[in-house]
């Protein structure tokens, strides 16, 4: 059975997508077999795999509204077993009319139900926001990452992040875990970055994940290649946090409680 893995942080820019790219492609290198599941309408996660598509029934939208046929899976590289469910901007649609739908916020859970067995991990990138789409993601996960930029106000809506993964837990999804708060665009010559990576830890301790993401370049060019920064520049500092980011996630246990 797969581990689900939401990234998540409503505050845009974090680097989720990021992570959720160049996680799902570390993983693979690691000899899982991948799903990355695009749930933002933006579709950064598809288009930074070189995944553009203009027709709605090939993408999640599809999967959310209707449950007929098979899920539309591409897999963009050969040197990776690395599978993407695409988003494209109709499925900002797909969340205004899944309101109407009941058990709104468990359709993507009984969707990604039968592809479970095929995957080890099915990681989903989540939209800048805890609509309904998020909260989607987040009763089907078992466990949720959540980026933090080390920049001033980092923890700002942390707080309204955390308090939603409770009423989730108690609503819908009790063993919805945290995987970890991973510290992104760490730029080691700044000194605000280690004073609030500093203050991060100190407030929330184990739950940061000890993997840290630098800020660096090679992250910002690779989607404009279409793919993930291990197979744009396999010896960068990127491409070696994302390494040890994966490594990480395997030896602690994809998070289950
Ligand atoms: N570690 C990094 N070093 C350098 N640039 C980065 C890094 N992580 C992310 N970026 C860049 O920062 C921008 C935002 O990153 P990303 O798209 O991953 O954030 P996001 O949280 O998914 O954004 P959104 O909330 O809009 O979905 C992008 O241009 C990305 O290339
Ligand atoms: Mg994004």
């Amino acid at each position: 059975m797969a581990h689900i893995l939401a990234i998540a942080n409503q505050k845009g820019g974090v680097g989720k997508t990021t992570t959720a790219i160049n996680l799902a492609a570390a993983l693979a290198q690691a000899g899982r077999r991948v799903l990355l599941v695009d749930c933002d309408p933006q579709g950064n996660a598809s288009s930074g795999l070189g995944i553009r598509i203009q027709d709605p029934d090939q993408t999640l939208y599809r999967v959310l509204l209707h449950e007929n046929g098979p899920p539309p899976l591409s897999r963009p590289l050969e040197e990776l077993p690395l599978w993407v469910l695409p988003a494209n901007p109709t499925l900002a649609a797909a969340e205004w009319n899944l309101t109407a739908t009941p058990d709104s916020e468990t359709v993507l859970a009984a969707r990604l139900q039968p592809l479970s067995d095929r995957f080890h991990f099915i990681v989903l990138d989540c939209p800048p926001s805890l609509g309904l789409l998020t909260v989607n993601t987040l009763c089907a996960a078992h466990s949720v990452l959540i980026p933090l930029q080390c920049e001033y106000f980092a923890m700002e809506g942390l707080s309204l992040l955390l308090d939603t993964i409770r009423k989730i837990k108690l609503r819908w999804n009790p063993s919805l875990a945290i995987q970890g708060i991973l510290l992104t665009m760490f730029d080691r010559r700044n000194n605000l970055s280690h004073q609030v990576a500093t203050e991060i830890r100190k407030h929330l301790g184990s739950r940061v994940l000890k993997t840290l993401i630098p800020r660096n370049v090679r992250l910002s060019e690779s989607p404009s290649h279409g793919l993930p920064v291990l197979l744009y520049d396999r010896s960068c500092a990127g491409s070696r946090a994302y390494t040890a980011l994966a490594r990480e996630i395997l030896q602690k246990g994809a998070h289950r409680e």
